[in-house]
């Protein structure tokens, strides 16, 4: 067992959630947390070329941990081969009334009500500026609780944090800013993306812009944000968000809180809407596959299902930093032992006949056998 399983977690199951993350924060801004000797090491099978970026490994950290862009070169040093900052909208809001964040224990889980707590474009933008370029960067925007103009929102965000970002995030998938979900529907989805993207063409030229969707979406809605996503020439999608589902099986004193559901048991169900959106933009936009990942079979399960990035953010509340490492290196040895050269090659090979990746592999398999299975 790790440090932090062993040392941290149990101290810091009695602290309350958000404190707990304030700490994580301060401890990571003041270069406390113990790094794995091979965080950072080359791996040449997990570097890759997604939208046009380089990555050394295509584990990512995800939205919501560093909503304001304070750490994300400590955590870039930990080994991931992304970091997302955000969701950072216009101007700086409270979020919503505390306690907000829970962890459901016996899940592994958490379920969130944050609210898009956040410092604010500007402010944010002032920390980007002064950050030392390395890795990759991506800024996720979203929109201030009560403005009434959504693409206003996004287009002040693409012009402050644009030109600090390897990649852009629309985030119209948090289910805790009300009204944000509905910017998935067909028409107002393909305004707000056609003006994100003339903003980038402004402001931030050559900047990719990526989708991230909710996982709690009927077949229509996702057919109609797959048409959209190509029309409008998107350059990728995340898929999903937290989810506000309450899947059965849930065991934890928690689990009735509002909010977005997210860590081990979103993994079936994102990874389900992950292959259909595969299936859906028929393997032509790249995918960042996160919901539930706590191991390298988890984030190889969404590779096989057309990922060809990942994120995980609630399994480090359980797992500690140390887990990016431990997944890198499963990662590693799943590709060789399915005979992938590189991660790229194994992107979407659960579904050879859109991949046209034809290698028999049992994972690959499996992982179809499993989407299949989920939608009889
Ligand atoms: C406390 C918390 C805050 C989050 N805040 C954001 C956010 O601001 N923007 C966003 O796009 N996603 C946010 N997320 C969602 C994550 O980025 C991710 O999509 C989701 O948690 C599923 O991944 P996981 O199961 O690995 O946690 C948040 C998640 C958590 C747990």
């Amino acid at each position: 067992m790790g440090w932090y399983k062993s040392l941290v977690l149990p101290i810091v199951r009695w602290i309350d959630a958000e404190t707990a993350h304030g700490l994580a924060i301060w401890a990571l801004k003041n270069n406390l947390v113990p790094r794995a000797d091979d965080a950072t090491d080359a791996t040449p099978s997990l570097e890759c070329e997604v939208f046009g970026r380089k990555f050394a490994n295509p584990v990512g950290l995800a939205a919501g941990f560093d909503k304001n862009g304070e750490v994300p070169n400590a955590a870039l040093s930990h080994g991931f081969g992304f970091v997302e900052i955000g969701s950072v909208t216009p101007l700086p809001q409270p979020g919503n009334p505390k306690p907000r964040l829970f962890r459901l224990y016996s899940d592994r889980a958490v379920i969130n009500r944050m609210g898009f707590n956040n410092d604010g474009a500007e402010v944010v933008a002032a920390r980007l500026r002064k950050r030392a370029r390395r890795g990759i960067l991506g800024a996720n925007l979203g929109k201030n609780k009560y403005s009434e103009d959504a693409a206003d929102d996004y287009v002040k965000g693409v012009e402050a944090l644009g030109p600090y970002a390897d990649y852009l995030v629309v985030n119209v998938s948090s289910p805790n800013t009300p009204g944000l979900r509905a910017l998935q529907g067909r028409a107002p989805l393909e305004k707000l993306l056609k003006a994100v993207l003339k903003a980038r063409d402004s402001f931030a030229k050559g900047v990719p812009v990526l989708l991230k969707v909710a996982p709690d979406l009927t077949d229509e809605d996702k057919s109609d944000i797959a048409a959209v996503v190509l029309k409008v020439k998107v350059d990728g999608m995340i898929v999903s968000n937290t989810t506000i589902d309450r899947p059965v099986g849930l065991n934890s004193y928690d689990q009735d809180e509002k909010g977005g559901l997210s860590g081990p048991p979103l993994m079936e169900p994102s990874t389900k809407v992950l292959a259909d959106f595969y299936r859906l933009t028929e393997g032509k936009v790249p995918l960042v596959g996160v919901g539930g990942i706590a191991s390298g079979k988890d984030a190889y399960e969404k590779i096989l299902s057309g990922a060809s990035l990942v994120q995980l953010y609630s399994s480090l509340v359980y797992h500690g930093l140390e887990l990016v490492t431990e997944i890198k290196e499963d990662l590693e040895r799943r590709l060789r032992k399915d005979g992938f050269a590189n991660v790229a090659d194994a992107v979407g090979a659960a579904f050879p006949e859109i991949s046209g990746k034809n290698i028999p592999v049992d994972e690959a398999r499996a992982a179809k056998d499993a989407v299949e299975a989920k939608k009889d």
